[in-house]
C-alpha cells in the first residue's frame, strides 16, 4: 500500500494478508533491504503503546528510526504538520506513522502531489486507527481461527472511539456480528447500522469477544466530565466479576488500552485468564511491521522475504 490510513480502504482479503504477513513476522520471518531506509514516528498527541510499538516494529525490520519531539520542534514556532512532514521527507525519511487529534488530518498529507513518502494512521481523533484494528483482528485470528458469525461485542465510549469506528466495519466485512453495550447516549446514529445496542448483562453471557473501550475523558465536555462517576460506571456497564463469571468457557476479553481499571474493567480481571489485553499490545508490534512492510514495498525497498 502507498499509504496506511484508514480500514475502510482495506477489503477482508487485505486484512487478511496483514494478518497472515504478522503472524509470520511473530514466527520470525524478516525481510531484507534494498538500501537503508529510514522512518519516523510524528505523534502530535500522547501515546504509549503505538509509538513504542511502531518503533519496534521499525528497528526489527531494520529500519533507520528519526527522533521527533514535537514539544521541542518548530511546531513550537508555528510550523504545520504538512511542513513538518515536508520537511522529513527532504531530509531523507521514507515513512512515517502519524498521530494527531484531528479527524482525517491525512487527507492532506496523502492528497499533496508533493508528499511521497509513506504515511501509517497512527490514530486520528475519534476517526480511524488502523494499526489497532488490524491487531485486534490478529488476535481474534488467532484465538478463534476465523470470524465468520464470531459475536463481538464493542463496550463503552463508543462516540470518542476511533477503535470503535474502525473494527466494526472491518468485523462486519470479515463476517463477524458486531454489538455494542455501554451508555446508550453514545450509541450515535453511525454505530446502529453495524449492529444493535444490548444492555451489558445481556451481552456478558452470548458473546465470543467482550471488547471494551477506554472513557475518554480527554474528548469529554467538562461539565459531562464533572458529573461522570467511576464507581456508578463500573457499575451499570463495565465488566464485573460477576458478569466474567457468566461469559461463554471460550470467550476472550479485549481492550485497547490503556485502560481505566475498576472502569471499563475491574482491576482483578485486566490479566485474568481470559484476558488478552496484553497479547493485543505485543501482536501490535507484528502487525506494525506488515503496515510498514506495505508501504516499503510499494515503494520498492524491499528486496525479498526469507
Ligand atoms: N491503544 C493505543 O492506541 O494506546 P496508546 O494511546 O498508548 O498508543
Amino acid at each position: 500500500f502507498e499509504n496506511v490510513v484508514s480500514m475502510e480502504d482495506l477489503s477482508a482479503q487485505d486484512v487478511m494478508s496483514f494478518i497472515h504477513e504478522a503472524i509470520e513476522f511473530k514466527q520470525g520471518k524478516q525481510i531484507e533491504l534494498s538500501r537503508p531506509v529510514y522512518a519516523a514516528n510524528l505523534f502530535f498527541e500522547g501515546s504509549t503503546r503505538t509509538h513504542t510499538s511502531f518503533e519496534m516494529a521499525e528497528r526489527k525490520l531494520g529500519l533507520q528510526v528519526l527522533n521527533f519531539d514535537p514539544a521541542n520542534s518548530s511546531l513550537k514556532k508555528g510550523e504545520s504538520m504538512g511542513d513538518t512532514v515536508k520537511t522529513f521527507q527532504a531530509i531523507g525519511a521514507d515513512v512515517l506513522a502519524i498521530r494527531d487529534k484531528h479527524n482525517e488530518y491525512y487527507k492532506d498529507l496523502i492528497e499533496d502531489p508533493n508528499i511521497h513518502l509513506g504515511i501509517a494512521n497512527a490514530g486520528d481523533g475519534s476517526g480511524q486507527h488502523p494499526s489497532q484494528s488490524l491487531l485486534d483482528m490478529m488476535t481474534i485470528y488467532e484465538e478463534f481461527g476465523h470470524f465468520e458469525g464470531l459475536k463481538v461485542a464493542i463496550v463503552g465510549d463508543l462516540a470518542h472511539s476511533r477503535v470503535a469506528r474502525s473494527d466494526m466495519e472491518v468485523l462486519t466485512k470479515l463476517g463477524a456480528h458486531v454489538y455494542f453495550g455501554g451508555p446508550k447516549e453514545w450509541y450515535t446514529e453511525d454505530f446502529q447500522k453495524y449492529g444493535e445496542w444490548l444492555p451489558i448483562d445481556d451481552l456478558v453471557d452470548d458473546m465470543n469477544v467482550m471488547m471494551f473501550l477506554r472513557v475518554q475523558h480527554e474528548r469529554i465536555a467538562a461539565d459531562e466530565n464533572g458529573s461522570f462517576s467511576a464507581e456508578r460506571y463500573h457499575k451499570v456497564y463495565g465488566l464485573t466479576a460477576e458478569r466474567e463469571s457468566r461469559m461463554l468457557p471460550d470467550s476472550i476479553i479485549m481492550h485497547p488500552a490503556p485502560v481505566n481499571r475498576d472502569v471499563e474493567i475491574a482491576d482483578e480481571l485486566v490479566e485474568c485468564d481470559k484476558s488478552r489485553i496484553f497479547r493485543q499490545m505485543e501482536n501490535g508490534v507484528f502487525v506494525r511491521m506488515a503496515i510498514m512492510t506495505s508501504m516499503l514495498r510499494y515503494r520498492g525497498l524491499v528486496k525479498e522475504s526469507y
